[in-house]
């Protein structure tokens, strides 16, 4: 809520209750406006609720020791990378959280090196250059990587693929799945792209006017269509393919597949039982 006892106090996010398992992706989507960015922070315990609980493991967000701990297992990417990327360089940008907690450089530096490696960023051409020399792509995979090198408990990621080019975007979203693949943390994912959420995410939390508007597991896409399309959901072209194929062969398989892998397995099966 903005500006309380103005005219312009606006509930951001109302009325939400909803329960988050450890380990899962979390893809949550919805509008621009609608609250996604007020929920992570909510969720990170960057902002505090104006009334209702905010518990995320054993921390309650209210309490400021809590919140403390709260933030040490907590790995949060900004909407807008320029607000998180400060230090002077992008070794130590990426170097800061362990510096912290490690007096050995080299262990450091090997860290920060394989992480840079890993979302794409050459170590050499890169660690030295300050935040400020670099394209906003490159900005975005620095501030990632200054996140997950920290090995966090709990991801939130806010739109971390927007602004990226297709091979960005493809290397950002492989290495989010691996590490989550490892690590098994909890994802909580922004994006305005349903292609991205469908293909990475274990349930799609949607959001209108700041209230939980459907919550729903990948696979149950299509029972809620009718309802994402008036908040302005465009089919992907996967979803607008499996339909086409529907509507030729009324086959009732087709109805679980809302993933490439999925519909490749699909008619994979379908030639072998042709031949
Ligand atoms: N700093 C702010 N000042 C004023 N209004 C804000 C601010 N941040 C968010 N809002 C408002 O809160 C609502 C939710 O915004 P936000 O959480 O950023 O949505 P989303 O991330 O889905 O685009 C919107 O109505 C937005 O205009
Ligand atoms: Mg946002």
């Amino acid at each position: 809520m903005l500006a309380a006892r103005t005219p312009f106090n606006t509930k951001a996010i109302d009325r939400i209750s909803l329960h988050i398992p450890a380990g899962q992706f979390v893809a949550i989507m919805g509008p621009t406006g609608s609250g996604k960015t007020t929920l992570g922070q909510l969720m990170g315990g960057l902002i505090l609720p104006q009334s209702g609980v905010v518990r995320i493991g054993p921390y309650r967000v209210h309490k400021k020791s809590d919140r403390l701990g709260l933030w040490k297992t907590i790995g949060f990417l900004f909407q807008f990378p320029e607000h998180q990327v400060i230090e002077d360089t992008v070794f130590n940008h990426i170097g800061a959280r362990l510096h912290r907690l490690s007096t050995r450089r080299e262990w450091v530096a090997e860290q920060v090196k394989q992480t840079m490696e890993a979302v794409g960023l050459c170590f050499s051409q890169f660690k030295d250059r300050s935040p400020f020399q670099i394209s906003g792509g490159e900005l975005r995979r620095i501030a990632l990587a200054g996140v997950l090198i920290t090995e966090p408990k709990i991801l939130i990621l806010d739109e971390p693929t927007a602004g990226l080019d297709n091979w960005e975007r493809s290397r950002v979203l492989s290495y989010i799945k691996q590490v989550h693949n490892e690590r098994k943390m909890t994802v909580l994912y922004m994006t305005h792209r349903l292609e991205e959420a469908l293909e990475y995410a274990d349930r799609i939390l949607v959001l209108d006017h700041g209230q939980l508007y459907a919550d729903f597991h990948p696979c149950n896409i299509r029972d809620h269509w009718q309802r994402l399309e008036r908040i302005g959901f465009v089919k992907t072209p996967l979803l607008r393919f499996i339909d086409s194929l529907e509507e030729r062969s009324a086959n009732k398989l087709l109805e679980s597949v809302y993933k490439e892998e999925q519909l490749i397995s699909f008619i994979t099966t379908l030639s072998k039982e042709e031949l």
